[in-house]
């Protein structure tokens, strides 16, 4: 490693994991970035483009063979920030109640945030977004002393208008890069 804080980014199964690409482009000359995804992020951006942006391994799976000890693990002492970006609905309401069933809810788990910054960047349909379940889950999730880069309004993947977008790449890294 670099010598520069690492930043750990899970990314989930949004449309809006390609600009995670770009975020990569304002973290980089600031922080050392690991990337680890769910198998839905999996369907939207290959693990070889992080790999080839980041330089460092791209976490997929739990159960990698050439590891003695647990990847999320050793990766949850490591990291300086938690980044989860673009987050799902479905990852919110893991979190929210502790669920650890792939790299990036166990990532979550792995990670304590009163230890260490963990950061949620909500994008998804605006009533996913709005949905009671959603909305208790992000109020728990806040209580916990988790922090939010509130989604943007306007126009959606989906074809929605609303609230929901992932914030703007510069935003959230202006944000992370704040907390370390
Ligand atoms: C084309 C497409 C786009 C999606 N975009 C989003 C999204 O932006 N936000 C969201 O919460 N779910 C979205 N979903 C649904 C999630 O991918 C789905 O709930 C999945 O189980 C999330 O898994 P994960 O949280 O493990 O990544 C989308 C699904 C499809 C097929």
């Amino acid at each position: 490693m670099s010598g520069k804080p690492h930043i750990v980014i899970g990314v989930c199964g949004s449309i809006a994991a390609f600009k995670i690409a770009v975020l990569h482009k304002y973290l980089r000359d600031h922080a050392e970035v690991t990337v680890a995804m769910t198998p839905s992020a999996t369907q939207f951006v290959g693990p070889q483009t992080f790999l080839a942006l980041t330089g460092n391994p791209v976490i997929t799976t739990l159960w990698e063979p050439s590891h003695s000890k647990p990847k999320h693990i050793d990766l949850a002492d490591e990291l300086d920030l938690l980044l989860i970006a673009p987050a799902t609905a479905n990852i919110l309401a893991k979190a929210a109640v502790g669920i650890a069933d792939e790299p990036v809810s166990t990532l979550i788990m792995s990670s304590l945030p009163a230890e260490k910054p963990i950061v949620f960047a909500p994008a998804m349909n605006t009533r996913m977004w709005q949905n009671p379940a959603t909305l208790e889950n992000v109020k728990t999730l806040k209580a916990r002393g988790y922090h939010f880069i509130e989604p943007d309004s306007g126009d959606l993947a989906c074809g929605w208008q609303g609230e929901g977008r992932l914030a703007e790449p510069q935003v959230i890294a202006k944000q992370v890069l704040a907390l370390l």
